[in-house]
């Protein structure tokens, strides 16, 4: 893989925000309560909402960065580990893209009329519609669940990398 051999300021600064809003965003999401049809969304689903749209722009943001500044894998690590590490990495883009837009969607379908953080209306992607919303009901807690297994996937291996093989992986994502 050509590029840098380092991860640059900007790549691990939005590594570590990205980590710090899905910290936030899961116990938001888990807490806050269910809307009921012809209800309004309350301060935690606009919080929900308002976060997690943050976290589409960074992540696109982030993916755009990642495109125009390759990183090599870690040399040290086996053909094997480098290839999977990649496509854990991509999973994991793919993945927080599928999560937020799939929120995105289906509270388009919901037909709520939703603030970003009580500042400005947010624009949805498509009208009210119940029967689209029912067809895609679940698909953001499969993005969502399906996110947080490749999550503690990745933080296990960089774990590990750091207590166990004590190589420098971790210290690739950390300040200088
Ligand atoms: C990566 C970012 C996101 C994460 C990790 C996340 C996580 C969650 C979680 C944990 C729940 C609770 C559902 C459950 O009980 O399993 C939830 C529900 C919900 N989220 Fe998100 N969310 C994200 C982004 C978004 C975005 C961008 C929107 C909308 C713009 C959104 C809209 C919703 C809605 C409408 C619900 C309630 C409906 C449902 O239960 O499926 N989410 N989300
Ligand atoms: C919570 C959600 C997280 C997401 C979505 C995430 C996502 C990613 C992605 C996409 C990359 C690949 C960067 C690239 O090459 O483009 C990466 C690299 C990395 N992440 Fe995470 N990460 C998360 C949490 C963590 C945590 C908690 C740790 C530490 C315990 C961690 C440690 C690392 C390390 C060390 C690398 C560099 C691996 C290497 O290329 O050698 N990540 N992460």
């Amino acid at each position: 893989m050509p590029g840098q051999l380092h991860y640059g300021a900007t790549a691990k600064l939005l590594h570590w925000v990205i980590v710090a809003l899905l910290a936030v965003q899961y116990p938001i999401g888990w807490l806050m309560p269910d809307i009921h049809p012809g209800q309004a969304p309350g301060a935690a689903m606009t919080f929900h909402i308002s976060f997690g749209i943050v976290i589409l722009v960074l992540i696109v943001v982030r993916l755009i960065w990642r495109l125009t500044h390759p990183v090599a894998s870690e040399s040290s690590l086996p053909p094997w580990q480098r290839l999977s590490s990649e496509a854990v990495h991509w999973m994991l883009y793919v993945l927080v893209l599928a999560t937020t837009v799939s929120g995105w969607v289906f509270a388009s379908f919901r037909g709520w009329a939703v603030s970003f953080f009580y500042m400005m209306p947010l624009p949805m992607l498509a009208s009210d519609n119940a029967a689209a919303g029912k067809a895609i009901d679940g698909l953001h807690q499969a993005a969502e669940w399906s996110l947080l297994v490749l999550i503690c996937l990745h933080v296990a291996v960089a774990l590990a990398h750091l207590f166990i093989y004590r190589d420098h992986v971790m210290q690739r994502m950390l300040p200088k």
